[in-house]
């Protein structure tokens, strides 16, 4: 796929230059490029807003479907109707005028694919329909989400709507989060979970109805979950599945499911009037920053959503438009910024529902979670930047990376859509209509195909299922990625030579990890340090929110964190010395702080490694601890990561030892100015260059004492090589 613009072009080498290039903008005069009437009226009032505004073209309107007559009244109801009661409120759903016909098709047919578009209702409703007519009676009523946050806050709207304790009746369960408990009737959950589930309970015996939502989203776990779902239904003909999409093309599922019918809940949807650039944006961080300005002070009241590509992004924004906003007085309505992904704290993931002030406007900051899986009220104005963060394998390599890829026309649809809920929108695309036309796919491909699916062939393997090349796929991987599969569970000791599970490969799948770090985790009882690593595991499930870096201390900030590397022990082991040195503060916040330490991150951490603790027990490994035996941890760690070996190259530059390529050291490690010789890593990144993140010095003969099948002596000897100038051999020393 071309790349139509580098995202990456601000980033120049050093990935924190994103913010520090933020400060040098200097604030001027106002060019303001839509809603002229606005602009004669008041352009000197904002001229502390933004300095230039961006040249949009409307080209495009989509209309809306459903858009019956008095639909103006009808969205002046349905706002007054906020207010009323929740238990109203759901009666003005779309899907509520379907209720008895639904519950009806569900009496009638084992299997049903839903359509309908986002916010009619399907996810918060549907589960409630199927209690109030007695399903639950019969066992519990799943629903799956592709994403936690949709998960935990469907969750928690419809324990709301059914005015229960969350948890109770209604409850969630996401990785390391089981918000259930005996009363539960109705358990949103991710769809990796119940994959997990199919582990203890292979017939979902516990389960009237199992709800496959967001299946349109096709991620790997999803489509899994369709193979197994539509195995169990043979011979469980009391279980009722329903498969929820948001996009039209339910013919495919229902072809899938031995043509099961089609129930459509025909949505609401306002036309949506579609504006592109004029030009490409050579940085859309900023594009969309001065664009949310640019809305906010020349467009009637109606809240902003804008597409980002993760948490990174998001804070960025979020702290430059506090910035440009601060101090700018009454001239201005208050603009209330509301960020949403996957990590926010949950306290802060409601705030996005809470309606907007009189006066004020909303700016939602989301991932694409706000694409199909979370509705928002009240958004009137779209901003897509025209990218998403996905996963991307390469099964001749073995390499996975995360990349900011454009999204396909389906997703920017998808998008614009959004504004169009509760009445007419608006949608800034900040690309052009001729990227649109000719750059963009037309869906995105199912993860499955992009994946590396050393985690699923675990988990089939574990639940009996061996001949992964005849599984009923609704879109096989390519053969190519199930062998690469293979080969790595195979060289991590988790199947035999006849791709049989082992007991290395059955105590693995019991983590709910990647099969790396399980493999990491299992492997330290044989070097005894336990202990040590499920707390480097936890760390690292954490992702890369444990430091804090606030702009103003970024020295401050840095230096506290080459504390935890002294000696040059490698990031693992400083996350480990993280860890402890938490632990004997005895879990401080203010030890925290002062270490410029999110302490969310850290009590996360806890939890995940209190879980991790309870599966060692499970799958009878001794918690052991050898603090002072450093060696043994790396060696864990490289039993499990001993496919992301890197040897450090004449410039500076790394190259990954099997399947060779080149990669840096990332900036935030703690050895990026040590660069050793040998190094394993947990992740590669591609912003500018394709960067190791959490790397720890390796001895490459470990390589070989580790995984002999995997390496020989010739793949690490590197005796004097590192000095030869290019083209000789060892024989010329
Ligand atoms: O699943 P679908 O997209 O069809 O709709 P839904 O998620 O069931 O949303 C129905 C309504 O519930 C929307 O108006 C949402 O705004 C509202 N909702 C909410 O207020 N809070 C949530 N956490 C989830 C949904
Ligand atoms: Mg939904």
């Amino acid at each position: 796929m071309q790349r139509y613009r580098d995202p990456e072009a601000r980033d120049k080498m050093n990935p924190f230059a994103e913010q520090e290039a933020w400060e040098e903008h200097q604030i001027g005069k106002s060019k303001l490029q839509f809603g002229s009437k606005d602009r004669k009226r008041s352009s000197d009032d904002y001229q502390y807003v933004f300095e230039d505004g961006i040249d949009f073209v409307k080209s495009s309107v989509i209309e809306g479907t459903q858009h019956e007559e008095g639909s103006d009244q009808e969205a002046a109801d349905e706002k007054d109707m906020l207010k009323r009661e929740l238990q109203d409120e759901r009666k003005t759903l779309p899907i509520y005028k379907f209720r008895d016909e639904l519950l009806k098709a569900v009496e009638e047919y084992q299997v049903i694919v839903i359509v309908g578009e986002t916010g009619s209702g399907k996810t918060t409703q549907i589960p409630q329909y199927l209690h109030e007519a007695g399903y639950t009676a019969k066992g519990k009523v799943a629903c799956t989400q592709p994403r936690r946050v949709a998960a935990m806050s469907v969750a928690a709207r419809v324990s709301q709507e059914m005015g229960v304790k969350l948890g109770h009746e209604v409850g969630y369960s996401i990785r390391f989060e089981d918000c259930t408990s005996e009363k539960t009737l109705i358990k949103y959950m991710t769809d990796g979970m119940l994959l997990r589930e199919f582990l203890g309970e292979p017939d979902l015996a516990s389960y009237s109805v199992v709800m496959v939502d967001e299946a349109h989203e096709r991620t790997l776990s999803t489509d899994i979950l369709f193979g197994l779902v539509k195995d169990i239904s043979r011979f469980r003909p009391d279980l009722k599945l329903l498969i929820s999409s948001a996009t039209l093309d339910a013919e495919k599922f229902s072809d899938y499911f031995d043509s099961a019918p089609i129930f459509k809940i025909p949505g609401r949807r306002y036309p949506v009037e579609v504006h592109y650039t004029k030009a490409p944006e050579a940085d859309y961080i900023d594009a969309a920053i001065v664009t949310v300005l640019q809305i906010h002070v020349t467009q009637p009241p109606g809240d902003i959503l804008v597409f980002l590509t993760g948490q990174e992004e998001i804070e960025t924004i979020d702290e430059i438009l506090k910035h440009r906003t601060r101090g700018l007085g009454t001239k201005i309505a208050e603009l209330i910024i509301c960020p949403i992904y996957a990590n926010l704290p949950t306290e802060l993931q409601a705030k996005i529902f809470e309606p907007t002030p009189e006066g004020a406007r909303k700016v939602v900051l989301a991932t694409n979670i706000a694409e199909t899986s979370l509705t928002i009220d009240g958004i009137k104005y779209v901003v897509d930047p025209g990218f998403c963060k996905i996963k991307s394998y390469n099964p001749r390599t073995g390499m996975e990376s995360l990349l900011i890829n454009p999204i396909s026309k389906a997703s920017a649809n998808q998008r614009a859509g959004r504004s169009g809920r509760t009445g007419p929108g608006k949608c800034f695309r900040l690309y052009t209509s001729y990227n649109y036309m000719h750059d963009l796919e037309d869906n995105t491909v199912p993860e499955i195909q992009r994946t590396n699916l050393a985690n699923v062939v675990l988990t089939l393997k574990s639940l009996g299922i061996h001949d992964l090349v005849n599984f009923d796929f609704m879109d096989p991987p390519p053969s190519e990625a199930l062998l690469k599969a293979l080969e790595q569970l195979f060289a991590l000791s988790a199947l035999n030579s006849r791709g049989e599970l082992t007991k290395t490969g059955r105590r693995m799948a019991e983590f709910p990890l990647d099969p790396m770090l399980s493999k990491m985790i299992v492997a330290s009882e044989k070097y005894k340090c336990s202990d040590e690593v499920i707390s480097v595991a936890s760390m690292l499930s954490v992702g890369n929110s444990i430091f804090y870096r606030p702009k103003d201390k970024q020295v401050h900030a840095d230096n506290a964190r080459l504390n935890f590397h002294t000696g040059n022990v490698g990031d693992h082991i400083a996350l480990l010395n993280v860890y402890n040195s938490w632990k004997e503060t005895d879990y401080s916040t203010q030890w925290c702080y002062e270490n410029y330490i999110q302490v969310r991150s850290m009590k996360r951490a806890r939890d995940i490694r209190d879980q991790l603790e309870g599966l060692l027990e499970r799958v009878e490994i001794e918690i052991s601890s050898n603090t002072s035996d450093l060696d043994a941890i790396k060696k864990a760690i490289t039993s499990g990561f001993f496919h992301h070996s890197a040897r450090l190259q004449k410039n500076g530059s790394y190259r990954t030892v099997k399947n060779p390529q080149t990669v840096f050291i990332h900036p935030s490690s703690g050895l990026a100015q040590v660069l050793p010789r040998w190094v394993i890593y947990h992740e590669l990144v591609l912003t500018t260059k394709e960067y190791m993140r959490q790397v720890t010095e390796l001895k490459p003969e470990w390589l070989v004492e580790i995984a002999p099948h995997y390496y020989q002596l010739k793949d690490v000897d590197d005796s004097g090589t590192k000095k030869l100038p290019k083209g000789q051999g060892r024989a010329a020393l």
